[in-house]
């Protein structure tokens, strides 16, 4: 297929403005191989691991294909199983030339990945985070609206926050939130953007660690099914997030975001896969061979839900985007002449 370029892609070396979003354990080494495979960016969240698990997940996703492999640092330390220095360090040991940071304040780590020859990626919620990004020597700045899945780190939805970003910094921008087919794409490429960044259409995946039910429900979800919440705390405390209305969602006393939520942390629901239990209310979304009521986890998952329809090989979904968005580029302009 043709590149579709930006300015997005001659910064790091990819053939079109496709970001497989860091999408926590649900982003497998497979995950991201298939859609570097395809052209785009394959990302890892690597905050959810230790430094053997950071090491063994990007050798076998980078070995696996060409293409280019991002990594994601969350920079809270209130979650996460290393400090954020300890993982980016091992992000960079492992040989990662692409990093995002998302959740605090990127300035101390920017200059490591600088010195490593790496391209710096900064989540911003609003266009003052973006010129502090860019002013500390973020690369690329990530523009992340309300309607993302999973958790979120801004008040304003994509469509009023991209074009803010875009003329507030310098560099390219990525629109993250509320995409979920190559009409998003073109749509963010119009209002500003440089590429779009997809987490709820890429858990629909093939590749992806999603459990099966997760998928299924995300495949059935209209753009209604999400609820804006604080509810699964329990190893991410005080940070909002979208997730699925599941029945789990619909009991919780606390489940609108400012309320308290019930359980305790000693009642376990499920299990993964190596028998580790996962208690109620915990963050840890549904995963590929986990047993017990995996129904009770949160199903993280932005307004997108309702565009993803199929469960789908990540590379023929990074394919359509981009033929997609090509077509309603080539539609917009003529509307105009
Ligand atoms: C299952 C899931 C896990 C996520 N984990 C992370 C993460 O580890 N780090 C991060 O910066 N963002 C994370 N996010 C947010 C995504 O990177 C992205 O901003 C969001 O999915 C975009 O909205 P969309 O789902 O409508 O595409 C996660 C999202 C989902 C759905």
């Amino acid at each position: 297929m043709a590149p579709l370029q930006t300015p997005l892609c001659a910064k790091i070396g990819i053939d079109h403005p496709v970001v497989q979003a860091p999408v926590g354990s649900v982003s497998t080494p497979a995950l991201a191989a298939a859609v570097a495979d395809a052209g785009g960016l394959g990302m890892l969240a690597m905050s959810w691991r230790d430094a053997d698990a950071i090491r063994d997940a990007y050798t076998e996703a980078a070995t696996a294909t060409d293409g280019v492999i991002g990594v994601n640092v969350v920079l809270d330390e209130s979650t996460g199983v290393l400090s954020p220095s300890a993982c980016l360090d091992a992000c960079l040991d492992a040989g990662t030339s692409v990093v995002s940071f998302s959740f605090g304040d990127a300035e101390p780590y920017i200059d490591r990945v600088h010195e490593a020859g790496g391209t710096a990626m900064v989540t911003v919620g609003s266009a003052a985070e973006a010129e502090a990004a860019t002013d500390a020597g973020a690369d690329v700045v990530v523009a992340q609206g309300r309607e993302a899945g999973g958790h979120i780190q801004s008040d304003v939805t994509t469509m009023a926050l991209l074009p803010r970003v875009a003329d507030a910094v310098p560099v390219p921008v990525v629109a993250a939130g509320g995409l979920g087919d190559g009409r998003g794409l073109a749509a963010a490429l119009t209002l500003g953007a440089d590429g779009g960044w997809f987490g709820t259409r890429f858990v629909a995946t093939e590749e992806s660690g999603a459990h099966e039910t997760y998928r299924e429900r995300i495949v059935d979800a209209p753009e209604t099914a999400t609820r804006f919440t604080e509810l699964f705390d329990r190893g991410w405390p005080d940070q909002p997030h979208r997730v699925l209305e599941t029945d789990e969602v619909r009991q919780q006393p606390g489940a609108d975001s400012d309320g308290e939520t019930g359980g305790s942390d000693s009642e376990q629901v499920a299990r993964m896969p190596d028998g580790e239990p996962i208690s109620r209310l915990a963050d840890m979304p549904p995963l590929d061979g986990m047993t017990g009521d995996v129904e009770a986890l949160p199903h993280y998952a932005g307004q997108s839900a309702g565009l993803a329809q199929d469960v789908r090989p990540a590379g023929e979904v990074v394919a359509r985007l981009v033929s997609d968005a090509r077509a309603a580029l080539a539609d917009a302009s003529a509307a105009a002449e």
